[in-house]
């Protein structure tokens, strides 16, 4: 059996596949080019791989012999899931393990923004702090006082929403399966963009969520709102999101975007009333070896098969 690894892993990852089967693996920190990617897949069984690496329609018409993809993430947006599923290969992901880290990090955006947290510490790196404490500096708002909308209330809007309650905020939602959660008012996504304080997304992006919000969602939302996007970049129409920043009507606190790496000429990077950050919504040591451990886990099972520990599509395969 032949299982192709579209990125660079460490050594006892690479030992404990080259048990099971014979291994090639991409081992630049380059993404590896669609061409080799298409030309490494014709006889592999299996392939390991991240949301950076995408495995379109014509990859999958090149690997007749592929049984699976397992994919170091929750999100599948990479992967052409109808075109793996009319080849019958099988689809891991890592669901549940990186729901606390995300949730988490979207209270670091939420605090992050709402707080002022980067322009206090840029005011005091770049020495323009010169006159201590003063009643009107970085006035920001209190999270505890807000009321926040998350839409999608999967594992991590779930365990967003649960951090909240903590906070004594008022928690709104709006979810597409309307799934009641305790402390959580379900209303409909217009209703939740023009009364929340705060707007965080926790959707997967598939091509029905892609551009969700569009110029006209984001201008329903409350002057001076904040959106939080820790899902992906693509369920925001940037361009807007950047208009409506510019403009100085709302805010935001991103993890992901459009484009990643964001290119160098994005407007965000000049905007001060955002926080950025580089996708890193599963970045802990444990939270990283969990995904890891279970893309295994999917991988090996997959090859010898087994049911899988995490397969697309089944109760535990919910994103977000
Ligand atoms: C995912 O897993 O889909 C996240 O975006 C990265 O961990």
């Amino acid at each position: 059996m032949r299982v192709v690894v579209t990125f660079p892993i460490p050594d006892v990852a690479r030992q404990m596949i080259s048990e099971h089967a014979e291994l090639q693996c991409w081992d630049s920190e380059d993404a590896i080019p669609s061409s080799t990617l298409t030309d490494w897949v014709t006889d592999a069984d299996a392939i390991l791989t991240t949301l950076t690496c995408p495995i379109g329609r014509g990859v999958l018409e090149r690997a007749s012999r592929l049984k699976i993809i397992s994919t170091v993430s929750v999100g599948v947006d990479h992967i052409d899931v109808d075109a793996a599923a009319e080849r019958g290969v099988i689809i891991g992901h890592t669901p549940g393990v990186l729901t606390d880290s995300t949730a988490d990090l979207t209270f670091a955006l939420m605090l992050g923004v709402g707080r002022r947290v980067a322009e206090g510490d840029a005011l005091i790196r770049s020495g323009a702090w010169s006159e201590g404490w003063k009643p009107n500096l970085l006035l920001g708002t209190d999270l505890s006082a807000a009321t926040v909308g998350l839409i999608g209330l999967g594992p991590i809007g779930q365990a967003v929403a649960a951090r909240l309650k903590g906070f004594g905020c008022r928690v709104i939602a709006s979810n597409r399966t309307r799934r009641p959660l305790q402390g959580v008012e379900l209303v409909d996504r217009d209703t939740l963009l023009s009364t929340a304080d705060i707007v965080s997304l926790h959707t997967a992006l598939t091509p029905e969520t892609a551009g969700m919000l569009g110029r006209k969602e984001l201008a329903l939302m409350k002057d001076g709102a904040i959106l939080i996007n820790t899902a992906r970049g693509a369920l925001v129409d940037e361009t807007a999101l950047i208009d409506e920043i510019k403009s100085g009507r709302l805010r935001a606190g991103l993890d992901v975007y459009a484009e990643e790496p964001l290119p160098l000429d994005s407007e965000l990077r000049e905007l001060p009333g955002c926080v950025l950050l580089p996708h890193v919504g599963s970045a802990t040591e444990r939270t990283r070896r969990a995904m890891f451990e279970l893309a295994l886990g999917n991988l090996f099972a997959g090859l010898q098969g087994r049911d899988l520990p995490a397969r697309l599509g089944t109760a535990l395969a919910t994103k977000s």
